[in-house]
């Protein structure tokens, strides 16, 4: 990688902070970053132990899954933020759903759920998933993962019309809630 240190190396699974003491995993990744090896450890965190990660207060970065059909987490990204932790979010595309051939899937069976076809106007349900993600005001980034270079170009063109504007974002929520499509805690 012709690197001498990682920027973030982050946990993988959510593992308790019980199994990270027992393990060692969080001092290694501490000395590492002590050696200046790695400047920055990252958890990619879900409920409930990402509550119990936040309160360790040594991760610098969690990665959580976030979109308009998987809004579980969205009130303890703002928790985590304001913890002062980066939030990288992933899922945020809701993994292709709803877009053409890949009409499957948890994520594709919650978006069937709410009509919100009134509030894309001329936006695809792509752009409107992914404005919805951006439209998080706690948000840092979001990993989309994507093989296909148009759909690339087509997340960039939709990332810089950025967020929802504030009533379409404030009804589409409303809705969302309605059919419980709403956060965890
Ligand atoms: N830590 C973990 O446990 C964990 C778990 C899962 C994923 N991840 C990470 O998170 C990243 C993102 O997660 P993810 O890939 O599961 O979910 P995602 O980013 O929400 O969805 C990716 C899916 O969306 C499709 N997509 C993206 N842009 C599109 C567009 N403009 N139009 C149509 N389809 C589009 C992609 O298909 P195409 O390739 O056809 O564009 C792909 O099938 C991954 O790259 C991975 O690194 C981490």
């Amino acid at each position: 990688m012709k690197t001498d240190y990682l920027d973030l190396v982050q946990f993988h699974a959510s593992p308790s902070q019980q199994t990270l003491e027992t393990h060692g995993a969080l001092e290694a990744a501490q000395a590492l970053k002590q050696a200046g090896k790695v400047r920055f450890i990252g958890m990619s965190s879900t409920l409930p132990n990402l509550l119990d990660h936040v309160e360790m207060g040594v991760f610098d970065v969690f990665q959580i899954p976030y979109s308009a059909v998987e809004r579980e987490h969205e009130s303890v990204i703002s928790a985590a933020s304001e913890a002062g932790a980066g939030i990288v979010i992933r899922g945020g595309a809701a993994k292709g759903a709803p877009s053409e051939g890949k009409q499957a899937g948890t994520q594709w069976e919650r978006w069937q759920q709410v009509d919100l076809d009134d509030l894309l106007e001329d936006m695809t349900s792509m752009a409107f998933i992914l404005r919805f993600t951006f439209s998080h005001p706690d948000m840092d980034t979001n990993i989309v993962g994507t093989i296909n270079p148009a759909h690339l170009q087509d997340n960039i063109n939709v990332l810089l019309k950025g967020p929802l504007p504030q009533d379409v974002y404030t009804e589409a929520k409303r809705r969302l809630d309605a059919v419980g499509l709403r956060p965890q805690t």
